[in-house]
């Protein structure tokens, strides 16, 4: 089954922050300035570092959680260029949409909060997305897909974004040859 990946407690972005941490001891609004420096270090907040700046602060998890959730400018998940959220909610549960989690996760090669290799995409396991009678659905950024009863329908909806970013490349190379001919004339 598809899980989140856990960052190693031997990682040494770990003692990068605890020297960080050690020089601000004593001083007020540690939680956020800790925070904000583990984001900068790991690029978003899971469970794991919450624990570790507990331990080293004496703050609790939860009042970290409290912070880290309530400021949108924390990660508390690895994010992709496009987010896909599986909604896991009742009605997209029970028509089947941890096979629809579990196929995503295996067509991209990573696991709930991991980013792909490509850095394309990522994956989020999401509660009701409010398109209950269309289930089972998932959301890439802002785009509904419903009635995923077909996996393989999966493989094409990646290859439609793989498209337009490949596509998007294509147009800045062009652009940037043509002021370069365009400066080469001049
Ligand atoms: S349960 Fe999935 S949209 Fe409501």
């Amino acid at each position: 089954m598809c899980q989140p990946k856990q960052i190693a407690v031997d990682d040494p972005r770990f003692l990068e922050l605890d020297t960080f941490l050690k020089k601000l001891q004593g001083e007020k609004g540690i939680a956020m300035i800790a925070l904000q420096k583990a984001q900068q270090l790991f690029g978003y907040l899971p469970l794991e570092v919450h624990k570790h700046i507990s331990a080293f602060t004496g703050i609790s998890v939860a009042e970290l959680y409290g912070v880290s959730s309530f400021y949108s400018q924390f990660l508390l998940e690895a994010e992709g260029k496009h987010r896909i959220s599986v909604c896991m909610g009742t009605a997209c549960y029970v028509k089947g949409s941890q096979k629809v989690l579990d196929k995503l996760c295996e067509l991209l090669n990573i696991k709930v909060g991991e980013v792909s290799s490509d850095g394309l995409f990522s994956i989020t396991a999401a509660r009701c997305i409010g398109c209950c009678g269309l289930a089972p659905v998932i959301m890439i950024d802002e785009e509904v897909y419903a009635n995923i009863v077909d996996l393989n329908e999966l493989e094409q909806i990646l290859d439609s974004y793989r498209s337009k970013e490949a596509a998007a490349v294509t147009v800045s190379v062009a652009s940037a040859d043509n002021k370069g001919e365009a400066e080469d004339l001049a």
